[in-house]
């Protein structure tokens, strides 16, 4: 039976997740601040080393798969929250779970990004290369002056950190795919929020969905474990948008671009 960790695992795309790959008969061990096996606060150093600490030792130190999941919009939170949670708290549990997968049989891990990383203009360099530095301290301070970007921001750093580090020896040298999803607006209790909010629902609203509709979480959940499975080990530093649209619609043009060389 594969053991599965999921962040964010009590709502939403993350519950979708656990749902799509318990009906597959794998074991998940789920990660949230409630209804879940192991309780941790993400936003926090100490909530991200107990929850290390407490799924490997669920798993005896041995995962055939993680998706970091966990995420909060932004909305009415400081920047430095945000970036706490979506980016520390997903690159530091991929970072502390590797050694686990690695034992794992074709294992791999999906980190969820959104496709707000690119249909969100003009993130600023300097928030984005301050996450992917590590140093924490200072990516929150840079990203409570940018709190209107803190999200995208957090999303952008987190898939390239994952294009970054996908090809190397702790990844696919190691026998472990890693891999990006950008969802695009999907029914959650995430979207339900921010619809709540007065000043963001003109927008949500006039944000060009070219399919109709929102995404559900369970069309996204499904096809994060397809990429967990066997059938989808030659994806490698993928980032891969399931958004009805929306990213090929706003920048049709500007991807693919060749290599310059
Ligand atoms: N719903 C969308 O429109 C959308 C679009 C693009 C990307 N995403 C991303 O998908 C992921 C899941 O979002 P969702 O829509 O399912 O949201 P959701 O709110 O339904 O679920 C998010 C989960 O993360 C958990 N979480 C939040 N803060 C945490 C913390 N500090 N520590 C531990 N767990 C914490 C919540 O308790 C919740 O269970 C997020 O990373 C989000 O950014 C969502």
């Amino acid at each position: 039976m594969r053991t599965i960790a999921i962040t964010g695992s009590a709502s939403g795309i993350g519950l979708a997740t656990r749902n799509a790959l318990e009906a597959e008969g794998a074991r998940v061990i789920g990660i949230d601040l409630k209804d879940s096996d192991v309780k941790a606060d993400l936003s926090t150093k100490a909530g991200r080393e107990g929850a290390l600490q407490d799924t490997l030792a669920s798993c005896n130190g041995q995962l055939d798969g993680f998706v970091a999941c966990a995420g909060i919009s932004g909305i009415g939170n400081p920047g430095s929250l945000t970036v706490a949670i979506n980016y520390f708290g997903a690159v530091e549990l991929l970072e502390g779970l590797q050694p686990a997968l690695a034992k794992g049989t074709d294992a791999s891990a999906v980190a969820i990004s959104s496709n707000s990383v690119t249909t969100m203009p003009n993130i600023p360099d300097v928030l984005i290369d301050a996450l992917l530095n590590g140093d924490e301290a200072a990516a929150a301070e840079i990203a409570d002056k940018h709190t209107g970007h803190a999200y995208a921001g957090s999303k952008l750093a987190l898939a390239r950190w994952v294009r970054r580090s996908a090809t190397g020896e702790n990844w696919i040298q190691a026998g472990i795919t890693l891999n990006a999803v950008a969802p695009g607006r999907t029914s959650t209790p995430f979207d339900d929020a921010m619809m709540k909010n007065e000043q963001i629902r003109p927008h949500l609203e006039a944000y060009p969905i070219p399919k109709g509709r929102l995404g559900q979480a369970d069309e996204i959940g499904k096809f994060i474990a397809y990429l967990l499975g066997p059938n989808a080990r030659f994806f490698c530093g993928s980032l891969l948008y399931i958004d009805g649209g929306s990213d090929a619609l706003m920048r049709a043009d500007e991807w693919p671009a060749t290599l310059r060389v």
